[in-house]
């Protein structure tokens, strides 16, 4: 496995493997990485003939009072998983490589990013977004894999690719989940014994929502009362939103018609778990 630091080497490197006919699957993470990020990978494997994953622990999506300095780093062990998994080439580049003296372009998604978390993270999705352009500018890939787990994020970054004509293939991957349902995160690693067990009844809620979807429930506000029932059983539990929007545009309904998500944020102690599901007719 080749190991790229310089944004110039990478894209010379991709131009290469273009060039010669190949096709360049891209996994972006920040690193800590997990089974999850793992699960994209493989696909990745399989889809492409050269695999990028980049791990770059990206400053511009943090907020100022978030966990940009704490968020958990571990690139030996990382560089280990990856060339398991069959990465051929591992981009990671530092944040002056990134983003050096004079930066100051950004991409914006408008209306997809100011529900959910754009709420409370103002300016979390314009940081994701310029940063994966920007990634996408450097690997060249064909193909790009996201996790629906970050399912905002996926929703924002599909549209970004749509409406600037990118000429790239993104792909969501179901979200891999700990044996008691907990989404597999990065900031998992945050939890406590304590925190880490109470975490599994976000699952647990949303799967419940989805049962009385099933039962032929639409009223979104009898489902919501349900879901953050068994949430708020657990008192620290410190909900940010737990919503129910359309599947496409992530606005809110009142009805449940075509594919729609549940999706919460809940703080458990200082670390903000999000999760969603999807609620369609079989
Ligand atoms: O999902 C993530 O890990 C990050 O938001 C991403 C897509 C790598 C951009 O920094």
């Amino acid at each position: 496995m080749e190991i790229i630091v310089q944004t110039k080497e990478m894209q010379r490197r991709a131009e290469q493997r273009r060039r010669e006919g190949m096709i360049i699957a891209f996994v972006p993470t920040m690193g800590y990485l997990h089974e999850g990020h793992l699960s994209l990978m493989r696909e990745g494997r399989k889809r492409g003939d050269c695999l990028v994953a980049s791990i770059f622990v990206n400053p511009t999506q943090f907020g100022p009072a978030e966990d940009y300095n704490r968020y958990p780093r571990d690139l030996k062990q990382d560089l280990k998983l990856i060339q398991r998994v069959g990465v051929d080439i591992c981009f990671t580049p530092s944040v002056a490589e990134m983003y050096p003296d004079g930066f100051q372009t950004f991409v914006e998604v408008e209306r997809v990013t100011q529900s959910l978390c754009g709420i409370s993270r103002p300016h979390h999705f314009r940081g994701v977004t310029s940063v994966v352009a920007k990634l996408f500018n450097i690997v060249k890939p064909h193909l790009a894999f996201f996790g629906q787990k970050d399912y905002q994020q996926l929703i924002a970054i599909k549209r970004m690719v749509k409406d600037l004509n990118m000429d790239i293939e993104v792909v969501g991957m179901p979200t891999i989940r700990e044996p008691d349902g907990l989404a597999m995160s990065s900031r998992n690693a945050f939890l406590n014994q304590k925190k880490r067990k109470e975490a599994a009844r976000l699952y647990r809620s949303l799967v419940k929502g989805k049962e009385l979807f099933a039962q032929g429930e639409r009223s979104a506000a009898t489902i919501l009362q349900e879901v953050r029932r068994i949430i708020e059983e657990e008192k620290s539990a410190d909900i940010d939103y737990v919503k129910i929007c359309d599947a496409h545009t992530l606005e809110d309904i009142e009805e449940i018609k075509g594919e729609a998500i549940i999706a919460l944020a809940v703080k458990m102690g200082k670390t903000r778990l999000i999760d969603n599901i999807i609620l369609k007719e079989e």
